[in-house]
């Protein structure tokens, strides 16, 4: 039987980087969820979809293709073939992302692949839904945050080393809309799964987060 890590959270909080190291030094392979229903939402994008046209958001769903694939370890996302996974990674995409991830016929789809990709494999997969919906049965489950704050200061960091123009307010409203926005959808919000456990990463660094976190993985295995 295949083992299985769900970690989820708000954006920003740190899941990806985490998952990402875990799963190096676990030998697990990582699933990045998010990464999927970005790439859904560039599609609807790039067709001019509206994202409350859940007509033709549901009908695209039943052609599109979303797989993924790994290169030197690291999770590629493909959308109808095509590679786009640093076309994804914009902060546009990733409000479209998270405005049309609310539809049922967007959900079932990626759910299924997601589900098939934990059956025979010991991954990590990090999202909103993993341990409240998509492996229920996840031997470990965390639930990973951290105050808006921390979350906004961290990416505002991350923007200025990229050299590019922000401001702190605008991500820091940015971050709390997508909160509410994923806490408060009817289909599968983001919460914490009873059987969770909690970490709030706000006054933690990685090194830490990740060895707390594989000390609750021994504890299971
Ligand atoms: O994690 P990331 O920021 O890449 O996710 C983009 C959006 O996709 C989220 O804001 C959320 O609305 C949606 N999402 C989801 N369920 C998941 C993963 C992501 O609804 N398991």
């Amino acid at each position: 039987m295949s083992f299985n890590i769900a970690i989820d959270g708000p954006a920003g909080a740190g899941k990806s980087t985490i998952a990402k190291q875990l799963a190096k030094e676990l030998s697990f392979i990582y699933v990045d969820t998010g990464a999927m229903y970005r790439s859904m939402a560039l599609y609807f994008m790039r067709n001019d979809i509206a994202k409350e046209d859940e007509a033709a958001i549901s009908d695209a769903c039943k052609t599109v293709e979303v797989s993924i694939a790994y290169e030197n370890g690291e999770q590629q996302v493909l959308l109808n073939g095509e590679n786009v996974s640093k076309e994804i990674r914009k902060e546009e995409v990733g409000k479209m992302a998270s405005a049309t991830s609310v539809y049922k016929e967007v959900r079932k789809k990626l759910v299924e692949l997601q589900q098939k990709l934990a059956a025979d494999k010991d991954v990590i997969m990090d999202g909103r839904d993993i341990g409240t919906c998509v492996l229920p049965n996840a031997q470990v489950k965390i639930y990973l945050t951290a105050s808006v704050e921390t979350r906004a200061e961290r990416r505002y960091q991350e923007l200025l080393e990229k050299g590019a123009a922000c401001d702190l307010e605008v991500i820091k409203k940015d971050i709390a809309d997508r909160d509410y926005q994923d806490m408060h959808r009817e289909i599968s919000p983001l919460k914490q799964a009873e059987d969770a456990i909690l970490v709030d990463s706000s006054d933690m660094g990685i090194e830490e987060v990740v060895e707390t976190i594989k000390n609750i993985y021994r504890e299971k295995c």
